[in-house]
């Protein structure tokens, strides 16, 4: 038995509280969900806690102001910062979210010392680097939810393309959260068949260009916001392989040195998640297409921690 584990979750906003409603509705570990809004992550982790015998999940939550209860989480999820209005890029955020991000890093690693870190905000790349620098945590230990996502959107596309059941689809994008990321179709297969075989190459762009904009399209559609259902579960897939050490590939943003030929730099690519987090960083061959459109990627990113300067 691992026993209990402790997830604390910061941002007690949409990501945030869905993210919290996962964990707890998977039974994965208590939560601590912290805000600085007095009263709203206090009042969410009350209602989820009444949600508990109604679905009969075992789990503690709480919610705070500060960050004395979160002390040795075992996974912190970063959620807080300001989600993309319409007509705004995510690299709006880039000054906004980095100061957020760091304030509270200094505090969950001040409290979690041992604690792995998955960030959500964004842009999320350089938000995962912030958290790397301000926490000062081993490199396995900080990582940022994008691909997961990316690649969800991509899988539901292709399923629904086909016809087939989302569970027969594996998708891979690599690269950067934002409009240069790297879909990858030779990778990406239908009940173990390459999708590059079952749809023509029209429609495969289109899906391509969906995937790259899928974040902007729910931005369009709900106008107050950004999306939260699959954002905060990809983040929770993530805690879960690692709380579980279950050894499952992923595509994360990960600090990378040397690997795909890129160094010192978070950027999404496949990697394995278990108790130690970032336990290996795969690398897989690309074409010189492919790995010129992930270095077009990683220059987008490199343009946001230049502006940062760290
Ligand atoms: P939201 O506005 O619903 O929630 C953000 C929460 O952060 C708010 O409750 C706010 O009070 C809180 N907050 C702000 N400053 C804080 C601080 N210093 N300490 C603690 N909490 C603080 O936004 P939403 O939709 O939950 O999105 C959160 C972030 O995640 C945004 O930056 C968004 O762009 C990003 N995002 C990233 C995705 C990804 O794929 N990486 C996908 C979806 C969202
Ligand atoms: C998304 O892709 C806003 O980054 C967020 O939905």
């Amino acid at each position: 038995m691992a026993g209990r584990f402790k997830v604390t979750v910061v941002g007690a906003g949409n990501v945030g509280a869905t993210a919290a409603h996962w964990i707890a509705a998977k039974e994965l570990a208590d939560v601590v969900l912290v805000d600085i809004v007095e009263g709203t992550p206090q009042g969410k982790a009350l209602d989820l806690a009444q949600a508990a015998p109604i679905d009969g999940f075992d789990v503690k939550l709480v919610g705070a102001n500060s960050y004395e209860e979160t002390a040795d989480s075992d996974v912190v999820i970063i959620t807080a910062g300001l989600p993309r209005k319409p007509g705004m890029s995510r690299d709006d955020l880039l000054k906004t979210n980095s100061d957020i991000v760091g304030n509270v890093t200094d505090q969950v690693a001040k409290y979690s010392p041992n604690a792995c870190i998955i960030v959500v905000s964004n842009p999320l790349d350089a938000m995962t680097q912030v958290a790397f620098k301000r926490s000062g945590f081993p490199k396995n230990r900080v990582m940022g939810m994008a691909g997961v996502l990316d690649s969800a959107r991509m899988r539901c596309f292709v399923a629904e393309e086909l016809n087939v059941s989302v569970e027969n689809v594996t998708c891979f994008v690599l690269g950067g959260h934002g409009d240069t990321m790297v879909p990858l179709p030779r990778y990406s297969t239908v009940a173990g068949i390459p999708i590059t075989e079952l749809i023509p190459q029209d429609r495969l762009d289109a899906i391509i260009t969906r995937t790259a904009n899928g974040g902007a399209e729910i931005v369009g559609l709900l106008k107050t916001g950004s999306a939260y259902y699959a954002p905060s579960l990809g983040a929770v897939e993530m805690a879960e392989a690692i709380l579980k050490d279950k050894k499952k590939i992923l595509p994360c943003a990960v600090y990378l040195e040397g690997e795909y030929g890129i160094n010192k730099l978070f950027v999404g690519v496949p990697v394995k998640l278990g108790k130690n987090g970032v336990e290996q960083i795969i690398e897989i061959s690309l074409t010189n297409e492919e790995r010129a459109a992930l270095h077009k990627s990683a220059g987008a990113v490199q343009e946001l921690i230049d502006v940062l300067g760290i």
